[in-house]
């Protein structure tokens, strides 16, 4: 199946869009009048309180077939491998690393595929994140999915995805990302034999372009990359499903026509995708490595100024050039908790070693507090290194979900294979240097 009426991409974070897939589809100058253009529904979409200031408003109205309440009657369904139970074993302290998680046998979609690993808040306290990751070999087939909890940043590492959401069709690879707003339904198709990769859900405040203060005007992610689909649609009738993720737990029900029945819609509330390969990465031309902060492609503010319920910040292909410096990551304890995947290549603070080090595919969870920072070979190489010189880190694509509560794994992510047994070795071969 593939929808109707997809154009491409209009550009701009958070920008007001209007498009229409069927000409003269959109009404002119009211959101919802009496008969809306071609026989269609008018149905606004909020992804905040409808008070909410203006530059902080998200609403999207949508012209659509049938309005979103047609549907059967949801039922609670067995969790599986996704599911937000953060209460199942005591937080722990200790520094963790996965491999890629392994292969489930038989067929499973995206959703069937998902696998928490870490999480903390929850939807009813609307704060926190869940990190999940996912291995999806089949398309939503006749299956659409939204989440009531949060926005859904997914971040593929290997396969591409096409995501047909309500508002359009987004289609993301390796290397670039996609963000689903809260209760926005799609399905995920997929684009090559398998999928795997990445997601968090973000309970608390929408995700935003972080301020750049003293940066100025430009630079990190720029709002022009940021793509939203223009309106695609499908009018198909069957005996499908639509599965919710409300508070916590997946609800089932029967739908009898295919929700992705938008014909147009004007906004700001829509899926977006962005090619981490655009980030303008900024540091230092001086001296020392600056805070990773530097590298933030996207926050939910907490609240509390500066304190972020989440950052996405990503480690891609970057010059150093600080002179005199230790130019990897420095040592330290951070109040945020850090949860890190690697997309593509290699991250320049950890060597691979007997336990496989830290792969694509892989994860890694330095909670509140634990202290972390580069293993003993790479702080080795880096003290002895030339830096009269500038480095090319190439080849490169890692990331990081980091946020102002404490992360607490899974029992599944505890008791994975994938789970490294001594990930803290890495750290026992520093050698005292101290002379008095
Ligand atoms: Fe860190």
């Amino acid at each position: 199946m593939a929808l109707k009426g997809s154009k491409g991409y209009m550009t701009g974070f958070g920008s007001e869009f209007a498009t229409e897939a069927v000409a003269e589809a959109l009404p002119v100058g009211q959101n919802s009048p009496q008969r809306p253009p071609h026989g269609l529904y008018a149905e606004q979409l909020s992804g905040t309180a409808f008070t909410a200031p203006r530059h902080r408003n998200q609403r999207s109205w949508l012209y659509r077939i049938r309005p979103a309440v047609i549907h059967g009657e949801f039922r609670p369904i067995k969790e599986g491998s996704f599911h937000n139970r953060f209460d199942e074993m005591p937080p722990t302290p200790n520094q963790l690393r996965w491999g890629p998680l392994p292969e489930p046998k038989g067929t499973r979609d995206f959703v069937d595929g998902l696998f928490t690993m870490a999480g903390n808040g929850s939807a009813a306290a609307q704060a926190g994140i869940a990190v999940y990751q996912y291995l999806a070999n089949r398309s939503m087939e006749g299956r659409f999915f939204y989440s009531a909890d949060g926005e859904f940043l997914i971040v593929p590492q290997q396969g591409r995805l096409r995501l047909d959401t309500e508002l359009g069709v987004v289609e993301i690879e390796p290397q670039e990302i996609a963000v689903v707003p809260r209760g926005v339904r799609f399905r995920v198709m997929l684009l090559d034999d398998t999928a795997r990769g990445y997601v968090a859900e973000n309970f608390g405040s929408a995700l935003q372009l972080p301020d750049l203060g003293p940066i100025g005007a430009n630079g990190l992610a720029n709002p022009r990359d940021f793509l939203y689909p223009e309106a695609a649609w499908e009018d198909e009738e069957g005996d499908f499903e639509l599965v919710g993720k409300f508070q916590g737990h997946l609800w089932s029900a029967a739908i009898d026509h295919s929700p992705l029945d938008v014909v147009a819609w004007h906004g700001n509330y829509a899926p977006y995708k962005y090619d981490l390969r655009r980030f303008n990465a900024i540091g230092s031309i001086s001296y020392d490595h600056p805070d990773p902060s530097i590298f933030t492609v996207l926050t939910s503010p907490s609240g509390k100024p500066g304190v972020a319920n989440m950052d996405f910040v990503i480690f891609g292909p970057r010059w150093l050039v600080m002179e005199e410096s230790f130019r990897p990551p420095w040592y330290h304890r951070n109040v945020m908790s850090e949860f890190m995947g690697l997309i593509h290549g290699e991250y320049d603070a950890k060597a691979a070693d007997e336990e496989g080090g830290f792969v694509p595919g892989g994860a890694s969870l330095h909670n509140c507090m634990s202290g972390h920072g580069p293993d003993a070979d790479s702080f080795e190489k880096a003290t002895a290194a030339d830096t009269s010189k500038p480095q090319k880190i190439e080849d490169t694509m890692a990331f990081m979900f980091e946020t102002c509560l404490t992360y607490r794994p899974t029992k599944q992510a505890m008791e994975t294979s994938a789970l490294h047994q001594n990930y803290q070795d890495c750290w026992q071969g520093l050698k005292k240097h101290f002379k008095a």
